[in-house]
């Protein structure tokens, strides 16, 4: 069985497969009365809603399982809690503290295990990001992407790597020690904002402070200062849909005016979350 930890590991033809799913009104219902696992051990709004309706949409029904109630390496070991959930469902998904936890949980399995987030990677949020930046412009190939601010985090990665895949530009702007340090070839990497922006169809930011980063806030908040995504950055891309994984800490990263200006395409992205979740799980249990 497949498992979807990072974009990077689907490449170019599973990108496309599961974006072709995502479109698609009639999977029907490959998970009927089946479950699967969604453990949490960090917030959520977007993500756990768009994968239990996508779950319910695929026949399938979703349990949703908080942090202390597995404990992944405090109650039992992150290989125990994986054979212990595969006995019940078909997919296991879990948004982890250590990407490592996801890597262990694969290996101790053959049931599919798919990231919802974790320190390193968010394939879902990329798969929903690419989809949306192909219903905004129409196509994906040579499309111009500027991502401004911590490129060094799970987002930026999962962009850089879904970018890639499907032949999309990208730039990211960030500060000195912020850089991501994996970076695909093709990527460009500089520290100037307005050089990442100039010419772009897209541009894209993230928090600057992540779930569980929040002892360096102050260091972090001063690193990024001249990041933030406002009109005056905007008004030197090429028109530029703004897009943001959100949550959004209005004021930081980005402007309210920003967020709410007309070619703020937040929702759409939020709402593709579910689109591509469905696509995704077709995808893992075997549907083509
Ligand atoms: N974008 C995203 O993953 O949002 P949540 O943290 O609310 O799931
Ligand atoms: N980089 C953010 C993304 C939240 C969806 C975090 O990890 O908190």
């Amino acid at each position: 069985m497949t498992d979807l930890l990072t974009i990077a590991d689907l490449g170019p033809e599973g990108v496309a497969e599961i974006l072709a799913l995502s479109e698609r009104a009639d999977l029907g219902r490959p998970l009927a009365g089946k479950g699967v696992a969604l453990v949490f051990e960090k917030p959520s709004a977007r993500t756990r809603n768009s994968t239990e309706m996508a779950v319910v949409q695929l026949g399938g029904h979703p349990v949703y399982i908080q942090k202390d109630e597995v404990g992944i390496d405090t109650r039992e070991t992150a290989e125990d809690v994986a054979r212990t959930l595969a006995c019940y469902h078909k997919v296991i998904a879990a948004r982890v503290r250590e990407h490592q936890h996801l890597v262990r949980m694969a290996d101790s399995v053959s049931t599919p295990i798919l990231n919802l987030l974790s320190d390193k990677d968010h394939p879902l949020q990329g798969l929903a990001d690419i989809l949306t930046i192909k219903q905004l412009t129409g196509h994906l190939e040579g499309v111009r992407v500027a991502y401004v601010g911590d490129a060094d985090n799970n987002v930026a990665r999962s962009l850089a790597q879904a970018c890639v895949a499907v032949g999309a530009e990208l730039s990211l702007a960030s500060p000195q020690g912020y850089h991501l340090s994996d970076a695909p070839d093709g990527v460009r990497q500089v520290a100037d904002p307005a050089e990442a922006v100039a010419g772009a169809d897209i541009v894209y930011t993230d928090v600057w402070v992540s779930m569980g980063q929040d002892d360096e806030t102050g260091k972090r908040l001063k690193a990024f200062a001249a990041y933030q995504v406002n009109e005056a950055l905007m008004a030197k891309s090429n028109d530029a849909h703004f897009l943001h994984c959100l949550p959004a800490r209005r004021g930081e990263e980005v402007t309210h005016g920003v967020m709410e200006s007309a070619k703020s395409a937040v929702w759409k992205q939020a709402e593709n979350r579910m689109h591509t979740a469905r696509g995704a799980l077709a995808w893992l249990t075997g549907v083509r």
